[in-house]
C-alpha cells in the first residue's frame, strides 16, 4: 500500500519524507485553509510549489468550481502551473457537486472526470461516500477514487443518534457493531436482560433489523467496509483505477483499509506519528538497552 500524508502543511510534508515512507501528499481547500492560518503573507502559487517539490510522488490539487467548464478550466491551469515544478500533479475533483440547494452539479463532476481523461490529465475523485459513486467515477477514467472512511463512520454513527464532538472524539475508532450501536435507539429494553441463546436471537428480531437496516448506508455499516466493497469491484472488472483510503481518523482504521486491499492511503501527520507508537515497543527498548553486556558493547568500539 502506498501511503500519502493528508496535509498541506510543509513541515509535516517534508518530516514524513525524511522518514523515508512517504509516496505522494493530498490536499483539499481545508487543509490549504488551516496552513494559510499559521502564516503571514503567503504567496499561495510559491507555497504549492514547495509543496510539489517536497515529495516525489503524486499530489493531489483541488478545483474549487462546481460546473464542468468551470472544473475543467480550473484543472488545467493547476495542472500547467504546478506540473511543470516535479511532474507529480494530480487534479482532485468532487463526485458530485451537488448540495442542499440546488442539485445542478449532480453530474458535472463525472462530466469533467471524462473531459480531463480525454485530456491526459490525472484526476483523483474525491468525496466518494459509497461505491456505486466509484465504480461510475472508474468508469469516467479517473486515476484514484478517495471514499472518506472516516466521514462515513461518522454518518453511521450520526444515524444512531451520535454526534461527532459530543458523544465521541473526532479520532474514536467505529467498529460498525451495530448491535451496540443500535442499543442507542432505544432498543435497549428489548435486549438488555437477555443472554446466551435468548440474546442470539437479538439478530433475528424483526424490530432490530428495521433499525439495522435504517442505521446503515446502503447495507454498509463502517468506512472500511466502503473501501473494501470498492475494491472488490475494482478487481471484479479488473479496472486500474486506484483505491485511495481518505478520511482517516487513526491508526487501527488505517490497519482496517489496508486489510481491505487500499492501493493508498492518504493518512493525516498525527495519525502517521500515532502508526509507530506502541508501549510495549518502548519498554522493549529500555529492556535491551538494561541487558546490555560490556563484552556485546564492545563489538561497536
Ligand atoms: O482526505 C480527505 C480528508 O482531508 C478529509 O478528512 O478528517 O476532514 O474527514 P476529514
Amino acid at each position: 500500500m502506498k501511503i500519502f500524508v493528508d496535509t498541506a502543511e510543509i513541515d509535516e510534508i517534508k518530516e514524513a519524507n525524511s522518514w523515508g515512507i512517504l509516496d505522494g501528499v493530498t490536499t483539499n481547500p481545508s487543509l490549504i485553509k488551516k496552513a494559510v492560518k499559521k502564516r503571514e503573507n503567503i504567496n499561495m502559487e510559491d507555497y504549492i510549489k514547495e509543496i510539489c517539490k517536497a515529495v516525489d510522488g503524486p499530489v493531489s490539487l483541488e478545483v474549487i468550481g462546481s460546473n464542468r467548464d468551470e472544473m475543467v478550466a480550473q484543472a488545467e491551469l493547476l495542472y500547467d502551473k504546478f506540473n511543470p515544478v516535479n511532474n507529480n500533479v494530480v487534479v482532485k475533483v468532487p463526485i458530485n457537486t451537488s448540495s442542499p440547494e440546488t442539485t445542478a452539479g449532480k453530474y458535472e463532476g463525472l462530466k469533467a472526470l471524462k473531459d480531463l481523461s480525454s485530456k491526459g490529465i490525472p484526476t483523483n475523485t474525491t468525496l466518494i461516500m459509497k461505491p456505486a459513486q466509484a465504480l461510475l467515477a472508474a468508469k469516467a477514467g479517473t486515476q484514484y477514487v478517495s471514499p472518506f472512511a472516516g466521514r462515513i463512520d461518522d454518518f453511521i454513527r450520526n444515524n444512531v443518534g451520535l454526534t461527532r464532538g459530543e458523544d465521541y472524539p473526532k479520532s474514536a475508532y467505529h467498529d460498525g457493531d451495530w448491535i451496540r450501536h443500535a442499543s442507542y435507539l432505544k432498543l435497549k429494553p428489548r435486549y438488555e436482560n437477555l443472554e446466551g441463546d435468548d440474546l442470539a436471537g437479538i439478530y433475528f428480531d424483526e424490530e432490530v433489523n428495521k433499525v439495522k437496516e435504517s442505521i446503515s448506508d446502503e447495507g454498509i455499516y463502517t468506512g472500511a467496509a466502503v473501501v473494501s466493497s470498492i475494491n472488490r469491484i475494482f478487481s471484479n472488472y479488473e479496472l486500474d483505477t486506484a483505491v485511495l483510503a481518505a478520511s482517516l481518523r487513526n491508526s487501527r482504521q488505517v490497519r482496517e483499509v489496508a486489510e481491505a486491499g487500499a492501493d493508498v492511503s492518504t493518512i493525516p501527520f498525527h495519525v502517521l506519528e500515532e502508526m509507530i507508537d506502541h508501549y510495549k515497543t518502548e519498554q522493549g527498548v529500555i529492556n535491551f538497552s538494561e541487558d546490555v553486556v560490556p563484552e556485546y558493547e564492545g563489538i561497536f568500539r
